[in-house]
């Protein structure tokens, strides 16, 4: 039957039907736990504590019997306990930043980079990117996955690649305009940097022949999607991805309908589960987002703990693919302000409804004489009214301090900073800020 012609696709397993693509999940689950289980001892003491044997698995929900992992069980394998194959068969390793104590490390064999650069062509071409395109690409290369997962991707699919990386914002408006690239990838919040480089310059950031941003690596709201789409007159997508589990291209938006990234099911099996309790909840309940590898080899994943908040709807674009609801946030970026949990991106929101306030913002959490969490809204007016009064700026400020209370259930402090003084992302922006005493 397959898709409507305006659905392009690039693989056929995208327009498969749901029956096929569960039969094959179950193929592929089974050899992921018999793999782990055999050739990774961690997985195996994992498995022999919870009392499962990856025979044990009959159907997909037999998942939910076995052990999840964590970003402490990779840390406590550091750097390379958690392979599965020899390292004579490991031609790439990538590590996380690792903010704090080590970074976790992931490895792939040659035929993970092919799949990886595979699922990252594919969700370049739903996105809406071709052969025939430029692809500005400011991500950072080296361990993040970012740049040389997009990267690979990108020239699998054929298309002219300027590894620009993140950073000197002067040199990319201008390459963006010399070059003439049609599609851009980076992060949200880096965009909006540039669009203000842009201004800098006074250059028209709505005279680059872009049609396409993909962009991911941190939540973003749909308000900033329209935002950047404005400033920019493209298509902003959305692409989701974490190195754990492969990197960029676990899950992508498709331009036809933009409505929360569809999950590669075929590679990557997802679940979301309580939070608190580990239970699977059905489709639709919100949880956090788990994964398990259907292909990987150097380095398989078995439940996987994202941390990611979000939920499990059903495909459209591609109808057996389910699809991720924007990513509310992760559970570690949570604040309880007084009781209220917050999460930056319900912030985002509101602030980009603000008509006289600008598109970069930090939270501050203090704790204030009398022992109580303060949360500090920084931001910036727009440039058009960079130059207005103090009465201009306290209302706007007040204004966003009351939709936040009214909406958010918390009260913030919203303090108007000068014209430049909020730290500009040039890759993941840091949006809250802890200074609370340790
Ligand atoms: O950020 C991989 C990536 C690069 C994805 C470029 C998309 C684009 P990590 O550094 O391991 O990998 O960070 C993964 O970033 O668990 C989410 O919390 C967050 N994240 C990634 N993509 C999105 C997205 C890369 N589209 C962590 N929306 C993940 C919301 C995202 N959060």
């Amino acid at each position: 039957m397959g898709l409507p012609a305006r659905f392009a696709s690039r693989d056929p397993i995208e327009t498969a039907s749901r029956d096929e693509l569960a039969a094959l999940q179950l193929e592929r689950l089974r050899a992921t736990l018999e793999h782990a289980f055999a050739n990774v001892p961690h997985y195996r003491a994992k498995f022999e504590a919870a009392g499962v044997r990856p025979e044990d698995l009959e159907s997909l929900a037999d998942l939910a019997r076995f052990p999840f992992t964590s970003k402490q069980d990779l840390r406590a394998n550091y750097p390379f306990g958690m392979f599965a194959v020899p390292m004579h068969e490991v031609v790439r390793v990538h590590a996380s930043s690792g903010t704090t104590g080590r970074p976790t490390v992931v490895g792939y064999t040659q035929r993970d980079i092919d799949t990886w650069s595979e699922v990252m062509a594919r969700s370049i071409y739903a996105a809406g990117g071709r052969a025939t395109d430029i692809c500005h690409n400011a991500l950072g290369y080296g361990l993040f996955t970012g740049g040389l997962g997009y990267h690979y991707g990108a020239e699998r699919l054929g298309m002219a690649v300027v590894p620009i990386a993140g950073g000197q914002s002067e040199r990319q408006v201008q390459l963006l305009m010399d070059f003439g690239a049609t599609v851009i990838t980076t992060t949200p919040s880096y965009l909006l940097a540039l669009a203000e480089e842009f201004d800098r310059l006074g250059v028209d950031s709505r005279s680059t022949r872009l049609r396409v941003a993909i962009l991911g690596a941190e939540p973003w709201t749909n308000e900033m999607r329209r935002e950047i789409e404005d400033r920019f007159g493209l298509s902003a997508i959305d692409l989701y991805g974490l190195s754990e589990v492969m990197g960029p291209g676990v899950a992508c938006e498709c331009a036809e309908t933009k409505d929360g990234p569809h999950i590669w099911e075929d590679h990557f099996y997802p679940e979301v589960i309580d939070p608190e309790t580990g239970t699977p909840v059905p489709d639709g309940e919100p949880g956090e987002l788990v994964f398990t590898s259907l292909t990987r080899e150097a380095m398989p994943v078995v439940r996987y703990r994202t941390r990611d908040l979000t939920r499990l709807l059903p495909g459209t674009a591609r109808p057996a693919m389910r699809r991720m609801a924007k990513v509310a946030g992760r559970s570690d970026d949570m604040l309880i302000i007084r009781g209220v949990n917050v999460f930056p991106s319900q912030i985002e929101e509101i602030l980009f409804r603000q008509p006289r306030l600008g598109a970069h913002y930090q939270l501050e959490l203090w704790r204030n004489d009398r022992h109580l969490d303060q949360l500090d809204v920084l931001v910036e007016m727009r440039p058009e009214f960079a130059h207005a009064d103090q009465a201009v700026r306290d209302a706007a400020a007040r204004e966003l301090q009351h939709h936040v209370k009214s909406m958010v259930g918390v009260t913030v402090h919203v303090k108007v900073r000068p014209t430049g003084e909020i730290e500009r992302s040039i890759g993941k922006a840091k949006r809250v800020v802890d200074r609370r005493p340790k």
